[in-house]
């Protein structure tokens, strides 16, 4: 698990940092290495104070995402030198550490510990060690799951997080994922809903189960019925104090009849889908090898707008990838334009090493990315304000998140996952009943009904 004596044997750390990059799971991942830290008898450093450990919770998806923790670590050292403070225990954690493992010491000699996003219940140890000057380096990817070493979850916000899957088996040719965060894994249904219910006595009035596949969740039920994804909606549905349910990221292949089923009965899951599709054009589809056509995703959609007729969708779009034509890119915005998105994700193409697509010929200048990005965003900006405005008028209901700039003015968001500002004396965890009354580019207000 660890290399040998390195360096100077330091004092425990006191205080942590933790910092994620990237997706929900990383987040997910941070609070939960926080908590870990936190039992160990360590403190949150507060803000604007120089922690003893600072841990970088990183993002590999994309080459500008995975160069950021290098930049991080260089400005860390600095911030030390300059206030005249010895560096912190700095540790990578993440999918940059166990993409680049025993190269991130190398390149960058100010960290300590490198820990794996199937390892980090090894935290304290690795800690531990490095504080008596060993390098400590942990990637493995265990078959027992690190959930089980993880301390309890305590105090949430109204909203958190749950991760139920973890891992992707589809080798989208693209994608460093299947590599960083290794097979797809789902976690035990008894498991997940012990979670839910700690997290409900915690605070929590919404929860978000994730996964890279999470749709592809199957588990066995208490009674020892197979179960998908569904199930385990239906199942938290039933815990009382809990007000919303959400879940992400979906892939078409894994869209269930049975999961459609529930966004039309049960009243707890909120009407929004990020459903990725990455491209219009089944060429570019195949070349990405994603293992559905336009038109099979088009089918989906089709059957969810029927259970759901307000569902608001959401994807993941990239632009540029090896091959792409000016008529494939064209065939991307004209799947937009058919489908209508209330938000989504668009990304250009970034070679990883080790995938499969960063080797393909005919890699797409940068220039012409950019300019079909740009393009491709235009369009789902203006299908956001779109969905935005079409939602003004309506009376639903807001969970307050957090406090806004003004005085009085609250944040919170709605069923379709807008964020919302209003005016209201409503806390943090209230539901307030409101009217929409205006609609901007990326929120909207609502009215406060007595
Ligand atoms: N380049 C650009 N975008 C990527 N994504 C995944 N891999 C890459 C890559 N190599 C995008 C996909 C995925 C989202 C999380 O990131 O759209 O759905
Ligand atoms: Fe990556 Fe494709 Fe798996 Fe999504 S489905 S995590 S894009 S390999």
């Amino acid at each position: 698990m660890s290399t040998p004596q390195t360096s100077t044997p330091r004092a425990q750390p006191q205080t942590y940092s933790v910092k994620s990059f990237g997706c929900q799971m990383n987040v997910y991942d941070g609070e939960r290495m926080a908590e870990l830290l936190g039992a160990q008898g360590m403190r949150a450093a507060a803000e604007g104070e120089a922690a003893d450990l600072v841990v970088l919770n990183t993002c590999h998806i994309r080459e500008k995402a995975a160069e950021k923790v290098y930049s991080d670590i260089g400005r860390i050292v600095k911030n030390a030198n300059e206030a005249s403070l010895p560096k912190p225990l700095i540790a990578v954690a993440g999918c940059v550490a166990q993409a680049e493992g025993a190269e991130i010491p190398n390149r960058a000699k100010a960290v300590d510990i490198v820990v794996g996003p199937q390892a980090y219940h090894n935290l304290p140890q690795l800690v531990a060690d490095a504080a008596a000057g060993k390098n400590a380096l942990d990637t493995d990817m265990p078959a027992a799951s690190k959930f089980g070493a993880l301390p309890a979850r305590r105090k949430v916000g109204p909203t958190a997080f749950l991760t139920v899957q973890e891992g992707c088996d589809k080798f989208c040719t693209y994608c460093v994922v299947p590599y960083t965060r290794g097979a797809e894994v789902s976690r035990p249904w008894g498991d997940v809903v012990d979670e839910a219910k700690a997290l409900i006595d915690a605070g929590a009035r919404e929860i978000t189960l994730l996964g890279q596949n999470v749709n592809a969740w199957e588990g066995e039920d208490e009674k020892g019925a197979v179960q998908g994804l569904d199930g385990l909606i239906r199942a938290l549905d039933r815990l009382p104090g809990l007000e919303r349910i959400r879940y992400t990221t979906s892939h078409p292949n894994d869209m269930t009849q049975a999961l459609i089923d529930a966004h039309a009965d049960v009243e707890k899951l909120m009407p929004f889908l990020h459903l990725p599709v990455q491209a219009g054009s089944d060429r570019i589809l195949k070349a990405m090898n994603r293992s559905h056509t336009t038109e099979s995703y088009l089918r989906i959609i089709e059957r969810v707008r029927a259970a759901r007729p307000d569902i608001a969708l959401s994807g993941d779009f990239i632009v540029g990838f090896p091959g792409e034509t000016e008529e494939d890119f064209a065939a991307t915005l004209a799947l937009v334009s058919q489908v209508n998105h209330a938000q989504a994700f668009s990304f250009k193409y970034s070679p990883r090493p080790g995938t499969p697509a960063a080797t393909m010929a005919d890699q797409i200048a940068a220039d012409v990315m950019d300019e079909r990005l740009q393009r491709l965003q235009a369009l789902l900006n203006r299908q956001q304000h779109a969905f935005n405005a079409a939602t003004v008028g309506r009376r639903t209901r807001v969970l307050i998140e957090r406090a806004g700039k003004l005085p009085g003015q609250m944040l919170g968001k709605s069923p379709w996952l807008q964020s919302v500002h209003l005016q209201t004396e409503a806390k943090i965890g209230d539901m307030v009943d409101v009217e929409i009354v205006a609609a901007g580019p990326n929120s909207i207000s609502g009215l406060a009904l007595a």
